[in-house]
């Protein structure tokens, strides 16, 4: 069993807090926040759980194991960092850090001490992108050409974080997770309209093989999209987060070319096929995501969502900000 002390209980802490409570091998033993009236909603919820206002009390308690910090992304490193240095493991909010020397010194100080690092990429565990990972592995769709991903919607704003902080995290998350390729440049775009942060951003994602994603965040859009395509040489793949059915659907669609007698003679043909909607997994995401987290910390394996995997993220994150203040210059990674 593992002992959990979480930190933040704002709006995604409770779904944490949840999570972990109901693990067949995490309890949480104490939740801290340092506004008083987020504890009295722990208090009614789970009378057993200790509440505190100072983190220091989780973060020197000798009976637990686990730390998981859920508050703005500002304040994680250096909650991550008092964590380890206690020896405690540590699940960690996406964005991992707030700059790749944060999260580079928050890995190598994990690994020195044997200690294991999960970032919430939550995405990772949906059963919509556990099937598509099932299908890019496999080799269903063929060799990937594109990635290109709408998450726009009214809200929330945040204040410490532009939307591409604050969102895209999610995107190329789950485009690290399925293209596996290491990216070789970004070019990004945005503008602030309501305070200091951009509202609206772009990003375009260079990879080897002519791979190319693109990710449209966006805090001031009149409707909620979750739309991803996913384009491969042999099958298409559309991931509507927003249904309840057939989230994801499986386009048997194509393009050949080919060429002919002439040298200019250049032969298009499109494939078109069936289309199937797999069955998916309906487990809640952070449940599986957290028992893996126990898993991990108990068998001593190292997470596909670690610092590592938040550090790309990070890395990519800071190159489309670099980008957006250069007007969408080009960025190597
Ligand atoms: N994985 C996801 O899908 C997902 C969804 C939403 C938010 N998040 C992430 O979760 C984190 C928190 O976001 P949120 O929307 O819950 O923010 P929030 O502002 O609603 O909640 C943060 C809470 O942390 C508390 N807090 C802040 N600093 C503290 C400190 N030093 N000690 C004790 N308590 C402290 C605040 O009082 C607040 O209650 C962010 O990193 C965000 O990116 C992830």
């Amino acid at each position: 069993m593992i002992n959990v002390g979480v930190i933040g209980y704002g709006y995604w802490g409770p779904n944490i807090v949840r999570n972990l409570h109901g693990g067949d091998s995490t309890r949480v033993e104490a939740v801290c926040d340092m506004n008083p009236a987020a504890l009295a909603r722990v208090r009614k919820m789970y009378p057993g759980v200790k509440t505190c206002t100072d983190p220091a009390e989780i973060l020197n308690s000798p009976t637990i194991d686990a730390v998981a910090v859920i508050t703005p992304v500002w304040t994680h490193y250096e909650l991550a960092k008092k964590a380890l240095l206690n020896g405690k493991h540590v699940f960690v909010e996406k964005p991992f850090a707030s700059n790749s020397a944060q999260a580079e010194e928050l890995i190598e100080m994990a690994a020195r001490r044997n200690l294991t690092i999960m970032v919430d990429h939550t995405f990772l565990f949906t059963g919509a992108v556990r099937k598509i990972r099932e299908l890019t592995e496999s080799g269903t769709l063929g060799d990937l050409y594109y990635y290109d991903s709408l998450r726009i919607n009214l809200g929330l704003f945040q204040h410490d974080v532009s939307v591409i902080w604050d969102l895209a995290p999610h995107d190329l998350a789950i485009m690290d997770h399925l293209i596996k390729k290491v990216p070789e440049a970004i070019v990004a775009t945005g503008e602030k309209h309501l305070n200091d942060v951009e509202d609206v951003a772009y990003m375009t994602i260079y990879f080897p093989d002519n791979v190319i994603a693109h990710i449209n965040v966006n805090w001031l859009s009149p409707v909620k999209i979750r739309t991803t395509l996913i384009g491969g040489q042999k099958k298409m793949v559309v991931w509507n987060d927003l249904v309840a059915d057939e989230k994801i659907r499986v386009y048997d669609k194509g393009v050949q070319i080919k060429l002919g007698e002439g040298i200019n003679d250049v032969l298009v043909s499109y494939r078109t096929g069936d289309m199937w909607a797999p069955q998916l997994e309906q487990l809640e995401a952070l449940r599986v995501e957290m028992d893996y987290f126990a898993d991990c910390i108990m068998t001593q394996q190292a997470p596909f969502n670690d610092g590592h995997a938040g550090l790309r993220v990070v890395r990519m994150l800071e190159a489309a900000e670099h980008s957006i203040q250069k007007r969408g210059e080009l960025v190597t990674l």
